[in-house]
């Protein structure tokens, strides 16, 4: 069992990098699972003759966000939409940074309606909304960390949005390509620990055997301390998880992972998401940071 409970006051300090770990409080959105079901295949964890069971994705869904508001962060919801089963996955809905939401466009004609109502729900909550004119997939395929933007494609965002999101933003971006289906947005193959807007402790984890040659060079470089992930804990998406600089929220049996984390001065807090796995994502899937 890698539960632990949640505690904020401690801060524990990293003897391998000096650092100390202090939390600081996160705006998510969410969305209730209440339409949850797997009733077509766009990822390979997706398989629609396996029933599922709404009620308990609900119910494992009310823990993270019970988990999230324990941490003392705040979580903004919105609203699920009928026949849009993958709406609980807001980290796809957009991508926002100092008050400005670019918007997704989804690969998958089953998704594509999520972009709308994603913006729509950015516009009438005080953020700019930028309009993609490229396919992307929101904090799935974007993350910010140390003041650039790592960009995944390879599967699902198109690399054109890589050259809009720079321009929106006017931040760096780094392209990195996924070449495993299993691990198609970049938040199953990379988890951002400690997403502070400076370099000096910028930190993450990540998947070695999820990026091509090239993508690994840079990851290499960039990051010479991250985490290097265990496969093992990938059968749950292990990786795809929320820092918030000292507690990180991972899947209950990604035990390697809280190892890795504890090693290093991060305090693990496992949440069971199996169901909402069923659909192919995991803890950072269904939340989606808004960074005002
Ligand atoms: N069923 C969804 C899809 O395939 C899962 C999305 C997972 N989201 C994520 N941020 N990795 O699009």
């Amino acid at each position: 069992d890698t539960t632990t409970t949640p505690d904020t006051d401690a801060q524990a300090s990293d003897t391998r990098a000096g650092a100390s770990r202090t939390p600081t409080p996160r705006t998510y959105l969410m969305c209730r699972p209440e339409h949850f079901t797997v009733s077509y295949k766009i990822n390979p964890w997706m398989e629609p003759s396996n029933p599922t069971d709404t009620q308990k994705a609900i119910d494992q869904w009310q823990t993270l966000y019970d988990t999230y508001v324990g941490l003392g962060h705040t979580v903004e919801l919105i609203d699920p939409v009928e026949g849009l089963p993958d709406m609980v996955y807001t980290a796809n809905g957009g991508f926002v940074i100092d008050g400005t939401a670019y918007g997704a466009k989804f690969t998958f004609e089953q998704r594509q309606p999520e972009g709308p109502a994603f913006m729509d729900w950015f516009g009438h909550n005080g953020f700019t909304v930028a309009r993609p004119a490229e396919i992307n997939e929101g904090e799935g395929d974007f993350l910010f960390v140390g003041g650039v933007i790592l960009a995944g494609t390879g599967f699902r965002s198109a690399s054109d949005s890589h050259r809009e999101v720079g321009e929106i933003f006017g931040r760096e971006v780094i392209t990195l390509t996924l070449t495993d289906p299993s691990f198609y947005h970049l938040d199953t193959a990379i988890a951002v620990l400690d997403p502070r807007d400076d370099d000096a402790n910028a930190n993450i984890a990540y998947l070695p055997s999820a990026f091509d040659e090239r993508s690994l060079a840079i990851l290499q470089t960039r990051f010479p301390d991250a985490i290097i992930a265990d496969p093992r804990d990938q059968q749950f998406l292990g990786l795809n998880s929320i820092s918030d600089g000292y507690n990180v929220v991972i899947a209950a049996k990604a035990e390697h992972f809280a190892r890795q984390l504890r090693e290093r001065g991060y305090n693990p807090i496992g949440v069971d998401l199996s169901e909402l796995l069923l659909g192919g994502g995991g803890v950072k899937c269904c939340t989606l940071e808004l960074r005002r």
